[in-house]
C-alpha cells in the first residue's frame, strides 16, 4: 500500500516553487502597502504557514493576528455556514487589512469572513491566498495575490491537512484521499528530509 500510495502521491509545488513564489507575492505586497502598516490577517490553522513564511520575506511594517473559526456540520467540505471560534486580538478599524488564506475552494469561507471582517470597517481589505481552486468556486470571490491556480485535487502539505496530519510537509502533494483514508501513514516518506 505504502509503494502504490507513493506511485500514487505527486509533488505538485515543490518546497523551491513556494518559497519563490511567495518571495514574489511578499514583494508586491511589500511594495503596494509600504507606509501603510497593514494587518495580515489569518484564519487557523491552515494558513500559518503561509502567514509566516509570507510575512518573514515581506520588508515594511506589518502586524498579524489569527482567528479560528468552525464549519457547522464537520464535514470535509466547507458548508459556508461559518462561527467563529476565537476572534482578532486586534481592533482593525481604520487599519489595512490583507486577508491570508492557504486555499480558497468554494469561497464560501472566504465570502464569509469578508463581510464579517469588511462591517468592522477597516480601511481596506484584500485578499492573498496559496492556492486558488478557481474550479471550485461557488461564490465569486476577488483575489488580489493569488500564489497558484490549484487543480481540482486533493492536495496536503505546507499547512494542508489530511485528518490533521502532513501540515508540516515542506511541499504540497496531490493525493488520492481514498488511499489515504486506507493508510493513513502512507506519505510518511515524504516527512524525511533529504
Ligand atoms: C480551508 C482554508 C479555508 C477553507 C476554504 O480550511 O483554510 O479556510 O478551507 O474552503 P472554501 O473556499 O470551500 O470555503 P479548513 O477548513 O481545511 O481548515 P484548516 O485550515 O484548519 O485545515
Amino acid at each position: 500500500m505504502l509503494r502504490r500510495m507513493e506511485e500514487g502521491a505527486r509533488v505538485l509545488y515543490t518546497e523551491d516553487a513556494i518559497r519563490q513564489r511567495v518571495g514574489v507575492l511578499a514583494a508586491e505586497i511589500s511594495r503596494d502597502y509600504a507606509g501603510r502598516d497593514p494587518i495580515l490577517v489569518s484564519v487557523l490553522k491552515g494558513a500559518a504557514w503561509f502567514l509566516a513564511d509570507l510575512m518573514k520575506a515581506t520588508t515594511i511594517t506589518c502586524r498579524m493576528d489569527f482567528m479560528a473559526i468552525s464549519s457547522y456540520g464537520g464535514a470535509e467540505e466547507s458548508m459556508g455556514v461559518v462561527r467563529i471560534l476565537q476572534d482578532l486580538e486586534l481592533d482593525i478599524g481604520g487599519h489595512h487589512v490583507i486577508l491570508v488564506e492557504d486555499i480558497v475552494d468554494t469561497g464560501l469561507t472566504l465570502s464569509y469572513l469578508l463581510s464579517t471582517l469588511s462591517s468592522r470597517e477597516p480601511a481596506s481589505i484584500s485578499v492573498c491566498a496559496l492556492l486558488d481552486k478557481s474550479v471550485r468556486r461557488i461564490v465569486p470571490v476577488e483575489i488580489r495575490y493569488r500564489g497558484f491556480d490549484c487543480p481540482d485535487r486533493f492536495v496536503v502539505g505546507y499547512g494542508l491537512d489530511h485528518g490533521e496530519r502532513y501540515r508540516n510537509l515542506r511541499c504540497i502533494l496531490e493525493v488520492d484521499p481514498g488511499e489515504l483514508e486506507e493508510d493513513p501513514l502512507a506519505l510518511v516518506p515524504y516527512l524525511e528530509r533529504p
